[in-house]
């Protein structure tokens, strides 16, 4: 080989080198500085100060009690009777006290009874809001119960 063949072979070779390089630190790159993915991979910081809403709870604020003070009666007695769709699949007892809660629920609303409506929330909030948090406030919600 030619002295001026073996620099062209030598230049392609840390081209090639560095295109690799490049490549594989691209996708490190695209992670956060701040991120901590990978120490606790699965586990969302959420809920406390300055994080965002568990998945349950930012639910309940958006879909329950943003409704409640602004929405419409419809819409509200609608995201009521999805509640128990909610419950964890751990807990099928579960589901099915929330299902009764949330119809009761229902009924206050379209009775717009509002003591009613709000003696449903602290119900379930007092017999099952504790223990939700303590085991499954991390877990991702089920997916939204197919239309009737
Ligand atoms: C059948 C059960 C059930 C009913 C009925 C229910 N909730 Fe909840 N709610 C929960 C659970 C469980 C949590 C805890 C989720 C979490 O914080 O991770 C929760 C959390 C919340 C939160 C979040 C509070 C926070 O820490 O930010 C709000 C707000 C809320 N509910 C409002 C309501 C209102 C208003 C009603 C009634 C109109 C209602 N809920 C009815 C089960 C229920």
């Amino acid at each position: 080989m030619s002295k001026k063949m073996a620099m062209w072979w030598m230049g392609a070779l840390i081209g090639g080198l560095s295109a690799i390089a490049q490549a594989s630190a691209a996708p490190a790159q695209a992670v956060p500085l701040d991120s901590d993915a990978g120490a606790d991979a699965g586990d969302v910081a959420c809920g406390e100060k300055g994080q965002p809403d568990c998945p349950l709870q930012g639910w309940m604020n958006k879909n329950i009690k943003n409704v409640k003070a602004t929405g419409t009666k419809e819409q509200l007695a609608k995201n009521l009777a999805l509640i128990p769709t909610l419950a964890p699949k751990a807990e099928p007892k579960w589901a099915e006290e929330w299902r009764k809660i949330a119809d009761a629920a229902v009924k206050a609303v379209e009775a717009g009874d509002k003591d009613g409506i709000n003696a449903s929330c602290k119900s379930c909030h007092d017999k099952y809001r504790d223990e939700y948090k303590k085991k499954y406030r991390k877990l991702p919600l089920p997916p939204p119960a197919p239309k009737p």
